[in-house]
């Protein structure tokens, strides 16, 4: 991720129905502040920030990345949103998921990369499952949304039933 990708990354965060599943309780959100948060991550190396962008035209739909990367226990936090309503339903959640669990297993050779969703998020919960992760516990009325507290699962894929469930080779 880019400073020339902020733009519209704060106006995906600002959107009514992205917002609605997406576990971020921080509202508005400002076009300074998102700057500043990404000069501030930038040069991080327990995280990486991605655009989630079309193959055939480069257009940034969404965002992902992995953070709390955990060199020692081997673990980290993924997460991801596309921001472009127009591409939801069509596989690519799943897909970017994927492609996060492979850069976290392959590449950086974690163990467990875990997630916070919505309970009410059914589309995360369902790309998690298929991808062999297990629900490991439900955090009760953790974030408040427009007033209202919500419930968050935490997911995780464990490395062996990763690759037990997919076909890459580890
Ligand atoms: C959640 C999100 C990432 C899902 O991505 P997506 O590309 O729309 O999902 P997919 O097309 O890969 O679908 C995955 C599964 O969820 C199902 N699904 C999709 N939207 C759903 C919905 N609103 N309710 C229930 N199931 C849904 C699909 O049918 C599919 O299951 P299937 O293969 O059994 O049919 C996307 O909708 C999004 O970014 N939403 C806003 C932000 C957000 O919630 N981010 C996650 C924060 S933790």
């Amino acid at each position: 991720m880019e400073i020339a990708d902020v733009r519209i990354k704060v106006k995906w965060l600002n959107d009514e129905q992205v917002r609605k599943t997406l576990g971020f309780s921080d509202y508005p959100v400002s076009l300074l502040a998102t700057e500043a948060w990404l000069k501030k991550v930038a040069g991080d190396s327990k995280r990486k920030d991605f655009m989630l962008c079309l193959q055939e035209n480069d257009e940034p739909i969404g965002f992902c990345g992995i953070k709390n990367i955990d060199l020692v226990n081997l673990k980290a936090e993924s997460y991801l949103g596309i921001g472009n309503i127009d591409y939801w339903g069509k596989g690519i959640g799943l897909e970017t998921k994927k492609v996060l669990l492979d850069y976290s297993f392959n590449f950086l050779n974690l163990n467990k990369v875990y997630s916070y969703h919505q309970a009410d998020n059914e589309a995360m919960i369902k790309i998690n499952l298929k991808l062999g992760a297990q629900r490991e516990g439900l955090l009760r009325e953790e974030i408040r949304l427009e007033g209202e507290m919500k419930d968050m699962v935490l997911m995780s894929v464990l490395r062996k039933d990763y690759f037990d469930k997919n076909t890459t080779n580890s």
